[in-house]
């Protein structure tokens, strides 16, 4: 098969990276995707810098198995914390979530101090300041890490007096600190955008790493010549680790319609 015409791999530790996939097929509607959520495993994001490595280069090697062209690794703490590893055991181009993240944040902050939320593996890895203050070192990176965010997304939770109240207590802090940007790092977060907003202030710039990575993926794919040509929809194969029907349920909150067929695989 000639190399633009493979598809892209996309992997997280379950549904949330179902938000980066929507930002890829809509930068990239004609591109073939195959996306595997590791809910078997799901949380990563309170696991050990091991485990993650570990599980991770197990999804990659599922993927690339599949032949793909390039790897999306749409789970922020997977990125936060083993990216470096898969780039070196992987001859296609394997990009994170990070990367983007941090140089879109970067980019909009005027008073250059940035907030970042995610997991507590992210935060504890400090990838994003890091990346933040390998751009512009003279950024202040104030991290928060709000495991509450993620069940409530997965629940729909988005816009209620519960989604409102753990925003209040998570970002009060951070609006204490005069971040001007913050960054959304972690898959689940842009469900809540709204009640973010709404505790952040308008001042304060959202940076959506999701859609910053997939800005990143179509600008690899045109560097590298490996964009798929066909003018037909891509098509969109997904694959989970456990319970297949809580991700097409959970799923339908993330895209807003509702997953055709998703193949449990053996773990
Ligand atoms: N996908 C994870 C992330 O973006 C959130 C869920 C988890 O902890 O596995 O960090």
């Amino acid at each position: 098969m000639s190399k633009r015409k493979k598809p892209i791999g996309i992997f997280d530790s379950g549904v949330g990276g179902l938000t980066v996939f929507k930002e890829v097929i809509n930068f990239l509607p004609h591109e073939d995707i195959i996306y595997l959520g590791d809910t078997a495993r799901i949380p990563y994001g309170t696991r050990s810098p091991q485990t993650i490595i570990r599980y991770s280069l197990q999804n990659a090697s599922f993927l690339l198995r599949q032949d793909i062209k390039l790897l999306v690794v749409a789970c922020n703490t997977s990125s936060a914390v083993s990216l470096p590893q898969l780039q070196q055991e992987n001859e296609i181009p394997v990009l994170g979530v990070i990367e983007p993240g941090a140089k879109r944040a970067s980019e909009v902050t005027k008073n250059r101090r940035v907030g970042v939320i995610g997991t507590e593996a992210t935060v504890r890895s400090r990838a994003y300041e890091r990346a933040i203050q390998g751009i512009d070192h003279q950024i202040k990176v104030i991290s928060r890490a709000c495991p509450l965010f993620v069940p409530l997304a997965e629940e729909g939770w988005v816009n209620n007096r519960v989604a409102r109240l753990t925003a209040q207590s998570y970002l009060h802090p951070l609006r204490e600190e005069m971040i001007d940007t913050l960054v959304l790092g972690c898959t689940h977060y842009p469900l809540l955008e709204e009640v973010i907003k709404e505790t952040m202030g308008e001042e304060v710039c959202l940076v959506n790493s999701a859609k910053e990575t997939a800005k990143e993926v179509k600008r690899i794919l045109e560097e590298k010549d490996l964009t798929n040509q066909k003018t037909r929809e891509g098509t969109h194969k997904f694959f989970v680790t456990d319970n297949a029907e809580r991700f097409i349920k959970v799923g339908e909150i993330f895209l807003g319609k509702k997953l055709q067929t998703v193949e449990e695989i053996e773990r």
